[in-house]
């Protein structure tokens, strides 16, 4: 639960403004963000890399509110597509301060990124070397560049969301040589200025080892790299991946520990191939904005199905929250709006959506009172939810608020049939 929430007989609160309040005002399914919290995770994370660089990664949730926090935080902006970037650039994000991330960039995304003046582009196909090459040349820039590297290591964490083992899509194996490869490529284009690898090996990642076996294995490849090159990286970009806690026993890791550790290991392991310290970087999504998230819903109906379990229906569902059906993701939820002293009844939360996989929290306790119009929250809502909200069923995405101090106000507004309608070519006004 985001930081500032509290429970007085039953109804929370959230940055002091009561959810009954926030339903009726914005109304429901809604997503909240507590802003102390989104902007403490960013303090912390800065603290704990002091001496290193934070780079929020946008697709966790990106806005132009969040935009700003991160600015006035003093993070930088991972973005991995032109939306992103759109978005990052209306919101007057410093150009410098932006990563551009991808594994299938366009030629029109490398061009807004060359022209604006991205501070770093990671490259992550021998194609987009080539693109980037040709495109800096021909507009006469010289973008400074990172090699995505695929190090090996087997994240736990569910399959769609490991990114470092060598059968998928994402930058170039170690183990093939692709990677050391791509370097020569780089190195061979003077319009491009390599200035260090990247690795991101998957998220919500809870085992130190899997960062700090990377964290080794690109130290090996910098080493390489001098070996055969002659040349020496300075930056080493670490990716992002810290889990946060969903469900109870779910054990977050600690920005501070990770923060020492890799900066033991990259230091180590540097020395004894003397090589310098470099520049580290990271890029958390979910650890900054996942915990300070909530999403309220309208409970609809509530179906007892005799000998088995009720399910308690909501006004959202996989539209809002793709995570459970996607990744079979545990999410905590409470009944948000009042007190209840009735027994525990087995219960599943489920949305409004036309399949059955269409499920918030798969097995929880609800008290046996639960009734129509009840206010259901869940937590930790604040990654990837809103950034991979859809409109299936043509259900328009919620409105995103932010609390503070006692008030609210709108990040995000909520979309209407109208926005749905607009789109299509026949009915579309
Ligand atoms: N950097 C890179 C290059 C990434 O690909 C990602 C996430 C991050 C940083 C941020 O990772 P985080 O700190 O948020 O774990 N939709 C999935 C997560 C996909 C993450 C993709 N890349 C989910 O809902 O769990």
């Amino acid at each position: 639960w985001p930081r500032s929430a509290r429970r007085e007989q039953g109804v929370m609160t959230i940055g002091g403004v009561d959810v009954r309040d926030l339903v009726a005002e914005y109304g429901s399914p809604l997503y909240v963000y507590d802003e102390d919290d989104f902007r403490a995770r960013c303090r912390e994370f800065k603290a704990a890399f002091h001496d290193a660089d934070v780079f929020y990664a946008g697709k966790a949730f990106l806005c132009g509110a969040v935009a700003r926090w991160i600015g006035e935080e003093g993070l930088g902006l991972d973005v991995c597509s032109g939306g992103e970037l759109a978005l990052a650039l209306a919101a007057g994000v410093d150009p410098a301060n932006l990563a551009l991330h991808g594994n299938n960039k366009s030629t029109a995304e490398l061009t807004t990124a060359l022209e604006r003046g991205v501070g770093r582009i990671v490259v992550d196909s021998f194609e987009e070397i080539a693109r980037l090459g040709y495109l800096a040349d021909r507009l006469g820039r010289r973008p400074k560049v990172l090699v995505r590297v695929t190090t090996g290591v087997e994240a736990h964490t569910h399959e769609f969301i490991a990114t470092a083992h060598d059968d998928q899509k994402f930058g170039f194996a170690r183990s093939t040589g692709a990677a050391l490869e791509a370097v020569r490529r780089v190195l061979e284009l003077d319009q491009l200025d390599l200035v260090g690898l990247h690795s991101h090996i998957g998220s919500q990642i809870f085992d130190t080892d899997a960062f700090e076996v990377a964290a080794r294995r690109v130290v090996e490849l910098l080493r390489a790299i001098r070996d055969e090159h002659g040349v020496v990286l300075p930056e080493l970009d670490l990716g992002g991946g810290l889990g946060i806690a969903y469900v109870a026993g779910d054990d977050p890791l600690d920005p501070k520990l990770i923060a020492d550790n890799l900066r033991r290991i990259v230091s180590r392991e540097c020395e004894s191939a003397d090589l310098p310290m470099p520049r580290l970087t990271v890029e958390p999504g979910r650890a900054i904005a996942g915990p300070g998230g909530v999403t309220l819903y309208d409970v609809g109906t509530v179906k007892d199905v005799e000998g088995l379990r009720t399910y308690v229906s909501v006004d959202g569902g996989m539209s809002d929250n793709l995570r459970t059906a996607l990744y079979g993701a545990e999410y905590t939820c409470v009944l948000a709006s009042r007190s209840s002293a009735a027994d525990p009844m087995l219960s599943r939360l489920v949305g409004k959506h036309c399949e059955s996989g269409d499920i918030v929290v798969r097995d929880l306790w609800f008290p046996a009172d639960l009734a129509v119009g009840d206010i259901v929250a869940v937590a930790a809502t604040g990654a990837y939810c809103r950034s991979m909200a859809n409109n299936y069923n043509f259900v328009p995405r919620p409105a995103v608020v932010a609390v503070r101090d006692g008030a609210a106000r709108v990040i995000v507004r909520r979309e209407t049939e109208d926005d749905l309608l607009r789109l299509d070519a026949e009915v579309g006004a």
